[in-house]
């Protein structure tokens, strides 16, 4: 029998890399729904090529337009808009699988719908974690949902933490590349560009994670992320800059044993281990030839350089709602950097503004969640405009 599948975010980077994974397994998985923010053309491919019951765009003109247009081709697509459509596409009976890969705290809700429909939820949406880890983390134990990392580091972990006796994991190396700022002069930091910024060494993202490399607050949302996903506490988890992105992750053992995950850098990998868990499937990524690559090098994360890295800690070990506002205040500043709004080095200033002006609480409910989300992407603007009046930080000067 075939098993239904969700692709929140199917026109990303994740999302299309998972409709790849599917090609190769075509009659296991069924695509029951694909969703889109704005992205009209790309779904419209997708729908021809794939044929949902739905396609979902959260924005209402362009789920007008694709309504137009596969009212020619494929009549039987029901269109959808706004987020009550991902809700329900991500909850519906027919969904067995359901890939999280909306970016930013957008997949919030439909993702927790998931886990609260008691889905298989393949999590590549980190921000969901990030902003409501208990009440998620609550969610997946009340309904026993399964929860598979897509993340390529904590794939790796959930690996190498998988048939061992978790209470013997003294400690999680997290790695990280170091992105493309890793080496860079600091003070050229506060000049470079976006497309800099985007232009990532080892892997293909989108642009909102990207720049997240680029800072190393990806790696403090991971950091976040690992907390909940492997119960633990942020000071059993050391980030380990390794620039080939050969090794995802290692657990340290009691014993002395250090248990790590290897492979191509290439997100078919956990994709294609999170649809088919337990069992594995073929994802068409290259077999690693550690011959060919001959070096790894590691050294450790330099929270100077990388700012961001050492608030997602402090947010973590802060607890409550610090990590919602942490998330929140960088998306408002990752989204202004994009729109040349504020300089690159401003971004981690913005967030440690935001954190100085905003107390978490203890994060109880989804309704207090939302609150500080939505006040803290206030006071994030508020302190941009505050910075640059003129909204010209003169960018680009380098
Ligand atoms: N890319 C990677 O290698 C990677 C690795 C690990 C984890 N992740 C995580 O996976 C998630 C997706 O990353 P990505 O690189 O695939 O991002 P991406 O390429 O930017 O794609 C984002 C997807 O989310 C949709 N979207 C954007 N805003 C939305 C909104 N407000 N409401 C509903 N949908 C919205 C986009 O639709 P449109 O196309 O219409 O804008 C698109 O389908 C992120 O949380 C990221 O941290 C990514």
């Amino acid at each position: 029998m075939s098993l239904g599948v969700t692709i929140l975010g199917a026109t990303g980077t994740i999302g299309v890399n998972t409709l790849n994974v599917i090609q190769q397994h075509r009659p296991r998985y069924r695509v029951l729904a694909l969703t889109a923010n704005t992205a009209v053309d790309k779904l419209y491919e997708q729908c021809l090529e794939w044929s949902p019951r739905y396609a979902v765009m959260v924005n209402a003109d362009a789920a007008a337009q694709l309504r137009q247009r596969l009212q020619l081709s494929n009549p039987d697509i029901e269109v959808l808009s706004g987020v009550e459509s991902l809700i329900q596409v991500a909850s519906m009976d027919e969904v067995d699988i359901v890939m999280a890969a909306i970016v930013g705290g957008a997949g919030l809700l439909p993702t927790l719908a998931a886990a609260r429909a008691g889905k298989k939820v393949l999590l590549a949406n980190k921000e969901s974690l990030v902003m409501s880890g208990q009440v998620f983390m609550d969610a997946v134990k009340q309904q026993n949902t399964r929860l598979l990392p897509i993340d390529s580091e904590h794939n790796a972990i959930f690996q190498c933490l998988h048939g061992q006796d978790k209470l013997a994991a003294r400690k999680i190396l997290l790695t990280a590349s170091g992105g493309p700022f890793r080496t860079h002069p600091l003070e050229a930091l506060a000049h470079v560009t976006p497309e800099q910024a985007c232009a990532h060494p080892k892997w293909v993202m989108g642009r909102k994670i990207s720049v997240d490399s680029a800072t190393m607050m990806n790696k403090g949302l991971e950091v976040i992320e690992a907390c909940w996903l492997f119960d633990t506490t942020p000071d059993h988890i050391e980030v380990l800059i390794h620039p080939q992105s050969i090794i995802h992750s290692l657990v340290e053992y009691i014993d002395g044993s250090v248990l790590a995950q290897l492979g191509n850098p290439d997100m078919r990998t956990p994709i294609a281990y999170g649809l088919a868990w337990p069992e594995r499937i073929a994802a068409g990524v290259e077999p690693l030839d550690l011959k060919a690559i001959a070096q790894l090098d590691f050294s450790a994360a330099d929270t100077d350089r990388f700012p961001c890295l050492r608030l997602a800690y402090e947010a973590m070990l802060a607890g409550g709602t610090t990590t919602t506002i942490l998330n929140a205040a960088n998306e408002i500043a990752v989204a202004a950097f994009l729109q040349a709004r504020l300089k690159f080095t401003d971004i981690a200033k913005i967030i440690e503004t935001t954190l100085a002006n905003l107390s978490g609480r203890t994060a109880s409910s989804l309704e207090i969640i939302l609150e500080d989300d939505a006040k803290a992407r206030d006071l994030a603007e508020e302190a941009i405009q505050r910075l640059y009046p003129s909204h010209s930080p003169l960018l680009r000067t380098a």
